[in-house]
């Protein structure tokens, strides 16, 4: 029987991991400064928590829940996302005493049960980054800064950050009566899907890919013309302080989530570099969800980052060179081979990356060994050399060698690895 990972689920392998780490690396970094601090809640929540804050309604809970009985017959989910685990824990630990706004970060696997293609997994990786407790519009803006500030610094050009306001509980309603009536008279020009949804979910209309479907959305009512006084001022204050630090935006009417428990702010960050899945990050602010997950009525505001696009991308540009060792220790002989054993645990111990052999082999195979490593430098040591106190230190590059004194071979190489 021949095992492999299952249908849109993969492997990250080492030459891969470099890009991963530094990019989690920059983001905590990054989120650091701006005051998140990170919450790693369970990757297992009872299903109702997920039901409830994404919706019924959507694909997510509808067809792309990993979901499961226990073994006493409670319904369990894989989470989808990481946002509705936050809020929970927010709710649970109550967060809130501690501090009024929570700024909370996590990053990890998410499932969801979807057509893999390119840029799409059923297991893929976040970077989800919330302010719990804050009603804005700095804290919108301020995120917003967040996700731009970090693909700047990863030096990602050529994205474009979609902005729209998907109302409130006081004027969305009213937009949803006109889309519905506006999607009723265009019914026959709709899939089937849109056609359900329309009744539904008719703002999800607004992201489906079906030819038809897009040609009926490109003349539908705006939400923009909808909102109520709060909302508009909200979002113009929000747009007000990107323009103020010289983010450039598009204000886009027909940009909507997937999920439902979005109010107000919304956005995205796009490229045109995946295809079809072109969406690197995406966010809004979710001021009811803390209430209806049984918490205080706090808001809420967040965004999600895909790092394996965001990989794609990088790797694609400027790939991150993986690390190779300082220095490879060649041993010939019993003696030799105990002393680079002890030289090699010091060296580690100041954090340098140092290979030794594991078997009794010739130098020549050693110095292949080397090479396929590509250590930057080889330390040669026979027990005569041991005896004699001199061994010979080989730049790989320049294949220059020298002589070393072997009583002080630590601290020489510590100086010249650490302070070339
Ligand atoms: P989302 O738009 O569903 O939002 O996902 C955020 C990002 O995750 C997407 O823009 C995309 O880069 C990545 N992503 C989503 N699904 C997949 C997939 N199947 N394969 C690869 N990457 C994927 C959320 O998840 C919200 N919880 C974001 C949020 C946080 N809103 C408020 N706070």
């Amino acid at each position: 029987m021949e095992f492999k990972t299952i249908k849109g689920f993969r492997d990250i392998l080492p030459d891969e991991t470099a890009t991963w780490q530094h990019l989690d690396r920059e983001a905590r970094r990054l989120l650091a400064a701006f005051g998140f601090r990170e919450l790693k809640p369970p990757l297992l929540e009872r299903t109702d928590l997920f039901s409830r804050s994404i919706g019924e309604e959507t694909d997510i809970v509808a067809k792309e829940m990993y979901s499961f009985p226990d073994r006493k017959g409670r319904m369990l989910t894989l989470r989808p996302e990481a946002t509705a685990s936050v809020v929970r824990a927010y709710i649970q630990h109550r967060l809130y005493d501690e501090q009024p706004t929570q700024k909370l970060f996590t990053i990890g696997p998410m499932f969801r049960h979807e057509r893999p293609q390119k840029g799409r997994f059923r297991q893929f990786h976040q970077i989800d980054v919330e302010i719990i407790g804050d009603p804005g519009p700095r804290s919108d803006a301020e995120l917003i800064v967040v996700a731009m500030e970090f693909l700047r610094r990863l030096e990602l050009a050529e994205v474009s950050l979609l902005i729209n306001s998907l109302g409130c509980p006081a004027c969305r309603p009213g937009f949803r009566t006109d889309l519905t009536r506006y999607l009723a008279r265009r019914s026959d020009s709709l899939c089937g899907d849109c056609q359900r949804r329309a009744d539904t979910n008719p703002l999800r209309v607004f992201d489906c890919k079906v030819p038809g479907c897009r040609q009926v959305v490109s003349d539908a009512p705006s939400i923009l013309r909808f909102l109520c006084d709060d909302c508009q001022t909200h979002l113009s204050a929000v747009e007000e302080y990107l323009e103020s630090l010289g983010i450039s935006f598009h204000l886009n009417h027909k940009l909507v989530r997937g999920l439902d428990y979005y109010t107000r702010t919304a956005f995205e960050i796009q490229t045109d570099r995946l295809g079809s899945q072109n969406a690197i990050l995406g966010g809004g602010r979710y001021d009811g969800l803390v209430k209806k997950l049984g918490g205080p009525d706090h808001p809420g505001i967040g965004f999600a980052i895909g790092v394996e696009r965001l990989v794609t991308l990088l790797d694609e540009g400027q790939k991150k060179t993986p690390a190779v060792p300082e220095l490879y220790i060649a041993d010939l002989g019993p003696a030799a081979a105990r002393s680079a054993f002890r030289w090699a645990h010091a060296l580690r111990g100041c954090g340098i990356w140092v290979e030794i052999s594991y078997d009794a082999k010739g130098l020549k195979a050693q110095m292949r060994k080397a090479d396929r490593l590509r250590a930057k430098r080889v330390l040669i040591v026979g027990d005569d050399e041991l005896a004699a106190g001199r061994g010979i230190l080989r730049d790989m590059r320049t294949k220059a060698q020298r002589e070393v004194d072997l009583d002080h071979v630590v601290e020489t190489l510590k100086g010249e690895i650490l302070s070339p």
